[in-house]
This record gives structure tokens, sequence and C-alpha cells, in this order.
């Protein structure tokens, strides 16, 4: 699983990275149309290792070990439970310790997924709308294409061969879209700076070698693990 964080990690902060610029291309001087186009697309082929990498993730979430399953981070029953002892323990100074997430952890890394899978959901759709790109790309310009005009032909930001009509609906659609992809990439931004902030405190305060074990594949627990059981059967 630490493959998957760190591509994880490399494609994300380059997702953030050309997207920023996307965002701010005319405070940069970028003005031209190719430049722009150019930018999405670069931007969607990272796009794409993001979402091998992450729908690889999901598949070992239902097969993989242990550590790599749902159970290892969506909070299941008990979960409010042992939230509340583990901040208990946080107030005394005297942190539980587990072989996987710490209860805050495992709420932090569902929702770091959820918006993932908003993110790779949205922007496959934005990539189709906007440049014709798979998955929905040929779809999306079979749909706005006028009577007689091959699909394939059409060009992105170019009108020739459009159905206007249909593409006024297409925008109406893509628009909101948008909107959630961008949004999403805010929140994400600003959970990803706290997540940061809780990781490096674990590691220092927690003394479970929480970052180590990222580069290592070893954590390191100095006291009897709450999750001992999930991972070893007495
Ligand atoms: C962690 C994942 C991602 C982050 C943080 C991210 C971030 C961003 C940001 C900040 C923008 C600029 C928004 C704007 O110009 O309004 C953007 C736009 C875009 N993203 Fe992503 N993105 C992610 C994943 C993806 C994926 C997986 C795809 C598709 C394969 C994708 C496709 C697009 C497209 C097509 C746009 C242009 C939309 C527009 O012009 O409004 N993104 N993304």
């Amino acid at each position: 699983m630490r493959w998957f964080h760190w591509i994880n990690v490399l494609s994300v902060i380059s997702l953030i990275f050309v997207g920023l610029i996307m965002l701010y291309k005319k405070e940069l001087g970028i003005t031209s149309l190719e430049a722009k186009i150019g930018l999405k697309e670069l931007h969607v082929v990272i796009g794409y290792i993001f979402a091998t990498n992450l729908l690889i993730r999901l598949f070992f979430a239902f097969t993989g070990p242990a550590s790599a399953r749902f159970s290892a981070f969506i909070p299941g029953k008990g979960f409010l439970q042992s939230l509340k002892s583990y901040l208990a323990s946080l107030k005394a100074g005297k942190p539980q310790q587990f072989i996987g997430h710490n209860p805050l952890g495992k709420l932090a890394v569902t929702t770091l997924f959820t918006l993932l899978f908003i993110l790779l959901f949205s922007g496959l759709i934005r990539a189709g709308t906007d440049i014709y790109y798979p998955p929905f790309g040929s779809t999306v310009s079979g749909y706005i294409a006028a009577d007689g005009t091959d699909p394939s032909s059409l060009l992105p930001y170019k009108n020739e061969g459009v159905n206007k009509e249909k593409m006024a609906s297409l925008k109406a659609f893509k628009s909101p879209i948008g909107k959630i992809h961008l949004y999403t990439a805010y929140f994400l931004m600003f959970l990803i700076v706290i997540h940061i902030t809780a990781v490096v405190r674990a590691e220092v305060k927690e003394d479970d070698h929480l970052i180590s074990s990222l580069f290592s594949g070893k954590k390191i627990v100095t006291e009897k693990p709450q999750d001992e059981s999930a991972y070893y059967k007495s």
C-alpha cells in the first residue's frame, strides 16, 4: 500500500499544481487557446495516472490484506466509542496506540478518499465535456455534433460542426460539475494541510513512527495496540 500512497501523493500534488496554473493562467500571462487546451490535456493525462492508482487501491480494499481493507479505514461498528476513548487518551497525554489508523486517522482517510473519488468522477466528466477525452468524450462529441458532422472531427473550443442548442445544454450540465470539481479541490487542499500537521504531530508525540512506516512498511508500537485482534488472530 506504500506504493499506492506515494503515487497518490505525487499525482495529487501535480494535479493541484497544474490545476492552480489553469486557475491563474491570466495572471501568469497564459492567454493562447493552444496553451489553455495543452494545460487541460496535461492535467487530464496526470488525472489518468491518479485514477488508475485510485481504482487499483479500491480493488485492494475488497481483496487485499487486513490493513488495506475498507474495515481498516471506514468507521464501522463501535467507532464512536473508540473515537471517544482515543480522544480521552489524547487529553490524558497518553495516546492509545494502533497498528492501523487511529480513530481520527480513520475519519481523515475516509474523508480524503471521498474527496478523491468526487474529483475523479467530476474530472473525468469535465475531460469528456471540455476536450472530448475518454471515457466520456466520444459520447459527448456524438451528442453535440450537428447532423451530418463526423463527431470525431470536432475540436475543443471550436463551434464548427456543433449543434448550438445541444452545446448550450451541455454547458448547463458541465458548469455545476466544474464548480463541484473546483470546490472539492479547495477542500482537499485544506484537508491535506490538516492531515500533514496531524501525522507529523502523531510521529513526534505518539512515538508510533507513523511517517517512518510509510517509508519502511514497519510500524513501531511500544504498548499493546488497541486494534491488535484485527491483525493477529490468537
Ligand atoms: C486530486 C485530484 C484533482 C485535483 C486536486 C484537481 C484540481 C483541479 C483544479 C484546481 C482545477 C482548476 C479549476 C478551474 O479552472 O475552474 C481543475 C480543473 C480540471 N480538472 Fe482537475 N483535479 C483533480 C483530478 C482530476 C482528474 C482525475 C481529472 C480527469 C482525468 C481532472 C480533469 C480536470 C479538467 C478537465 C479540468 C478543467 C475544468 C475547467 O476548465 O473548469 N481533474 N482540476
